[in-house]
């Protein structure tokens, strides 16, 4: 097999004395969706925070194509210009532009020259609906057309991977679709993505795999048809038949 795109094991968080994420072990293949689900408060952005280098952890490991980047002598910068990260909430700069936003981290980077990331920002942004908000503010935008945007800029930089946490959990119920529209063409293109969400069927639909956190461990993993239809633990079961019951699935 070749080597993971990102490989975790055995990583172990604590905040205080509350162990947050217990030995966690994860292979994402090249071109591999992972949908990374599981209650409020079981772990997901931790987990995705760790491998971005944005919280320092305990114990394990998390490689990205076979180099330990977990080491303190890897500069998180550096990793992180390899990954990708969207957030819940749409962090764009509120004083640049659109394009400004998104070719921002490539030209910093130094990954690509303006020229180059002006016309890939472009293209990109034409691509999904956005190319006349180009030069707009991004409070004059709705949200779900933000969302878009920070996910744009995240693919713009040619990340190797990567990180949703639940991008489309401050939408509005009829905006969701357009930002779940970008995520499909990303996985389309073969991009390797790790996506915590709390939208059930949409996983189902572009995962190749779903986790299953359950109080900082996977305690379940496999195709999303075996995890939905048939979970194999209780606590997997319990999380589908509260969702259903709430209407969520
Ligand atoms: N910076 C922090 N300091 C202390 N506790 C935290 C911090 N971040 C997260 N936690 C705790 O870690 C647990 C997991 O949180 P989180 O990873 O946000 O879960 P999820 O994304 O699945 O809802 C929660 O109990 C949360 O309160
Ligand atoms: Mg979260």
């Amino acid at each position: 097999m070749s080597t993971p795109v990102l490989s975790i094991q055995g990583v172990t968080k604590s905040f205080g004395d509350r162990l947050v994420l217990s030995g966690i072990d994860l292979d994402v293949a090249e071109h591999e969706a992972i949908a990374l689900i599981g209650a409020s408060g079981s772990g997901k952005s931790t987990l995705l925070r760790c491998i971005d280098l944005l919280e320092e952890i305990d114990d394990g490991d998390v490689f990205l194509d076979g180099e330990v980047i977990t080491d303190p002598s890897v500069s998180p910068v550096a990793v992180r210009r390899r990954l990708g990260f969207v957030f819940q909430a749409f962090n764009l700069f509120p004083h640049m532009s659109v394009i400004d936003n998104v070719t921002l981290g490539a030209i910093r980077s130094g990954t690509m020259r303006k020229k180059e990331a002006l016309e890939r920002g472009r293209e990109l942004l034409d691509r999904f609906g956005l190319g006349e908000r180009e030069e707009d503010r991004p409070d004059r935008l709705s949200g779900g057309q933000q969302q878009r945007v920070a996910l744009v800029r995240a693919f713009a930089c040619r990340p190797r991977a990567l990180l949703l946490d639940e991008v489309t959990s401050a939408l509005d119920p009829e905006l969701v679709g357009d930002v779940l529209e970008i995520v499909r063409e990303l996985k389309g293109e073969g991009m390797t993505m790790i996506i915590a969400t709390h939208e059930m069927s949409f996983a189902r639909e572009v995962a190749d795999r779903v986790a299953f956190l359950h109080e900082g461990q996977i305690v379940e993993i496999g195709s999303p048809d075996r995890v939905m239809e048939s979970p194999e633990r209780p606590e997997t079961r319990r999380f589908l038949r509260r969702l259903l019951a709430a209407g969520r699935i």
